[in-house]
């Protein structure tokens, strides 16, 4: 496995590999690397001759108020779980590479980012996507995978992908999960042990609505109704959003059916955390 900390290296790289007439599967991430990471790394690894994993804390997705200063950072340890899961080549660059004086080029998608994490996190998408779009330029590669824990991010990518006729597939991975059913993620790494207890309310809220929903019940007002109640019985959770809205445009719902998102943002503490779920789609 070898590093590859600045822009023009990684471009070289992809340029030769692509001469050579080898296939570049790409893994964006912010690190602090979990089995949900390492999930879509080995898919990744299937799916062409040579797997890059980027590793960049992105400073234009996080607000003002966020945690960007403390999210965690932790390159040693992840360089050993991109190398066991099959890593060829990390690509870490600098802020200060990625985003050079007089960097002004933003991507925007439109209607997907306006509902759920884009109403409470503004100009969030708008750093994901522009990020994104600058990784798949710089890496050039065949795949790229994404994880569905972040639904909105990955239906955003794929619009932006469509859209903007970027030639790469898109290929989405699903929930990665502890084994009492927390969604894996690096930001759990902020729970003491009462808020990781706590943090269970959400996948058991999913979970809730999930077994009425395959018990016949299709009212969105009922099961939102459970899905509150159950999160409601946890002191220290405040609700974000609970939300049903159609698994592919994202738009408000109020009859289920099996292709109906819920998506949840709960603060637990002073930790947000995000989990969802397609009500017809094995968990
Ligand atoms: P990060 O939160 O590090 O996640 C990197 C990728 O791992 C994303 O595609 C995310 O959906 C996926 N992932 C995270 N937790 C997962 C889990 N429990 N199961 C399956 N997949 C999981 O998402 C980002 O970084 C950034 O926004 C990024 C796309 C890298 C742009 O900066």
């Amino acid at each position: 496995m070898r590093i590859i900390e600045t822009v023009a290296e990684m471009q070289a790289f992809s340029r030769e590999a692509r001469r050579e007439g080898k296939s570049i599967s790409l893994v964006p991430t912010m690190g602090f690397l979990h089995e949900g990471h390492a999930s879509l790394m080995i898919e990744g690894k299937k799916r062409a001759d040579i797997l890059v994993t980027s590793i960049f804390v992105n400073p234009t997705q996080f607000g003002p108020t966020e945690d960007f200063d403390a999210y965690p950072r932790d390159l040693a340890r992840d360089r050993n779980v991109a190398e066991t899961a099959g890593v060829d080549i990390i690509f870490a660059p600098k802020a200060s590479d990625m985003y050079p004086r007089g960097f002004q080029t933003y991507v925007n998608v439109e209607e997907l980012t306006l509902p759920l994490c884009g109403a409470s996190r503004p100009g969030h998408f708008q750093g994901v996507t522009t990020v994104v779009a600058k990784l798949l330029n710089i890496v050039m590669p065949h795949v790229a995978l994404f994880g569905k824990k972040d639904f909105q991010q990955l239906a955003v990518i794929r619009r932006m992908a469509a859209d903007l006729n970027m030639d790469v597939e898109i290929v989405g991975m699903p929930i990665v999960r502890e084994a009492d059913g927390l969604a894996m993620s690096s930001r759990n790494a902020y729970l003491g042990p009462e808020e990781r207890r706590n943090a269970l309310c959400l996948s058991r809220a999913l979970a809730t609505a999930r077994d009425l929903f395959l018990d016949g019940e299709r009212s969105v007002g009922t099961l939102r109704d459970r899905v509150l109640r159950v999160i409601g019985e946890v002191s220290g959770a405040v609700i974000d959003y609970a939300d049903f809205r159609d698994g592919d445009t994202l738009e408000a719902v109020e009859t289920a059916n099996g292709r109906t998102l819920i998506a949840l943002a709960v603060k637990i503490g002073t930790t947000r955390l995000i989990d969802n779920c397609i009500l017809g789609e094995e968990q």
